[in-house]
């Protein structure tokens, strides 16, 4: 099982927090607001702490369950903090028309996390193709995208202990193409799917 600290206290983190805690994981939160941390480890039970915000997390694994704009100013924030972690980057840069990304560059939130990270700290992009309602009642594919196999490794594991499946799309680059996925998931929503009980997965057809 893997220890996981969850930075942010929103629907994401109440959702993975919640599958973590079914899942057997150790599970800490820290949010800015002290009280949203104190009362979302109390609604996820089992046995979830509570860490100060902007100190060592004790999980492995941190996933940053943050708006995308707040995502690199903490991880430069917590520092020295992050130094031998896993970070996991959740988030969806949509433009204020949700058809497209907030950066025009070929970045993503993640590599730019990764350029502020520590030494020794690792990113990896993942969940953020998944709605949250899906999460809730699905067993949808988790795309995965890093530069460190074993950060991959640790985070399919921790993906696995969910009960679904970790699908690894190839380095930290491809990070900006999941960011596109998130884009175009949104899209699908607005109109071919029509509505937000779905996501984009890979189906195999080996004949
Ligand atoms: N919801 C989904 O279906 C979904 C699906 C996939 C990916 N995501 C991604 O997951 C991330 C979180 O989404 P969410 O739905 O959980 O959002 P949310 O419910 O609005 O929660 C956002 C959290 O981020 C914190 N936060 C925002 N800006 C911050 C900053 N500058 N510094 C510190 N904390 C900050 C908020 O703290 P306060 O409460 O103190 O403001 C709150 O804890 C987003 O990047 C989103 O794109 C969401």
């Amino acid at each position: 099982m893997s220890s996981i600290t969850l930075i942010g206290t929103g629907n994401m983190a109440r959702t993975i927090g919640t599958l973590a805690v079914a899942g057997g994981n150790t599970v800490e939160v820290m949010g800015r607001d002290q009280s949203k941390a104190d009362a979302l480890a109390k609604t996820l039970g089992g046995d979830t702490t509570t860490g100060r915000w902007g100190a060592v997390p004790a999980g492995d694994i941190v996933i940053t369950a943050l708006l995308y704009d707040g995502v690199v100013p903490v991880v430069a924030e917590y520092a020295d903090a992050l130094a031998g972690k896993v970070v996991v980057d959740i988030s969806n840069p949509f433009n204020a028309t949700f058809d497209g990304l907030a950066h025009s560059e070929e970045t993503s939130i993640a590599q730019e996390v990764a350029k502020v990270a520590p030494a020794g700290a690792s990113v990896v992009k993942a969940f953020n193709t998944i709605f949250r309602n899906v999460l809730e009642k699905g067993r949808p594919d988790v795309f995965v995208a890093g530069d460190n196999a074993r950060a991959k490794a640790d985070v399919a594991a921790f993906v696995e202990s969910l009960g679904l499946r970790p699908l690894d799309v190839g380095g930290l680059r491809m990070a900006h193409w999941l960011e596109g996925m998130g884009v175009v998931t949104v899209g699908l929503a607005g109109n071919g799917v029509g509505h937000w009980d779905f996501a984009l997965g890979a189906n195999e057809f080996t004949g």
